[in-house]
């Protein structure tokens, strides 16, 4: 199944509320969040407090990006504030078994992420233990970045394993997502895809939302 997953981190924060439920009205099934810290990326966004909010806002699945040093720390309040969905960075995490049990015993899904430098095969010890795999599109930090096509391949690479292995975390993907290159996106496997500025950037996040997963669901039934 197809989810589009709106990044809040374009939207208006002073009017979250509204456009998250214009989001939800086009379609979307889940809601992307970017945690940033200012140390492993460099910018800074939000922390629990939002996500608490965010999560008396809406029914839809919060789903947690953390890009963030010692990810351990903030596990369990994230998970306490509501996140159903908690990704950490492998290249943020030093002992990465353990940061994925600690998600497990939060109670919420288990996700890993790689950035577009690092190898799918890095995650090949860990993919039996999350529920979903992000791959970044564009360095993380920013929304509005362009789409870095060279990552297709570890997503492609991901699919096989996956099936190979009999195991079955979702892949999702992250960054310079659009109208031009959602397609692309799905072909190669990529099944949940966050969107921040194509849906929040101009025009009605309803409507934008809409197009993208009319795109994405063309693909995937055009899907060889
Ligand atoms: C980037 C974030 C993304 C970002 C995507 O560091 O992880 O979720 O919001 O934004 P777009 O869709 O604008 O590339
Ligand atoms: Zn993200």
């Amino acid at each position: 199944m197809i989810e589009i997953a709106p990044s809040i981190l374009s939207a208006d924060f002073a009017r979250l509320a509204e456009q998250v439920r214009a989001a939800e009205d086009g379609g979307a099934s889940l809601l992307h969040v970017d945690v940033m810290d200012g140390h492993f990326v460099p910018n800074l966004t939000l922390g629990p407090p939002v996500v608490a909010s965010l999560r008396k806002a809406t029914s839809l699945p919060l789903d947690v990006h953390l890009m963030i040093e010692n990810p351990d720390a903030f596990i369990p309040a994230f998970a306490e504030a509501g996140a159903d969905w908690i990704s950490v960075h492998q290249e943020a995490c030093r002992h990465l078994h353990r940061t994925l049990e600690l998600i497990r015993t939060s109670g919420a899904r288990v996700g890993v992420v790689i950035n577009p430098a690092t190898p799918a095969e890095t995650l090949s010890e860990v993919l039996a233990l999350v529920d979903f795999v992000l791959v970044m599109s564009v360095n993380p930090g920013f929304g509005g970045q362009k789409f870095i096509p060279a990552v297709l391949d570890k997503v492609r690479k991901l699919a096989a394993e996956r099936a190979a292995r009999g195991l079955s975390y979702r892949i999702e993907m992250d960054g310079g997502i659009a109208p031009d290159t959602i397609a692309e996106a799905v072909r190669a496997g990529a099944e949940v895809l966050v969107a921040g500025n194509a849906i929040f950037g101009k025009g009605d996040p309803a409507e934008n939302t809409r197009r993208l997963l009319k795109a994405a669901n063309e693909a995937a039934m055009i899907k060889v």
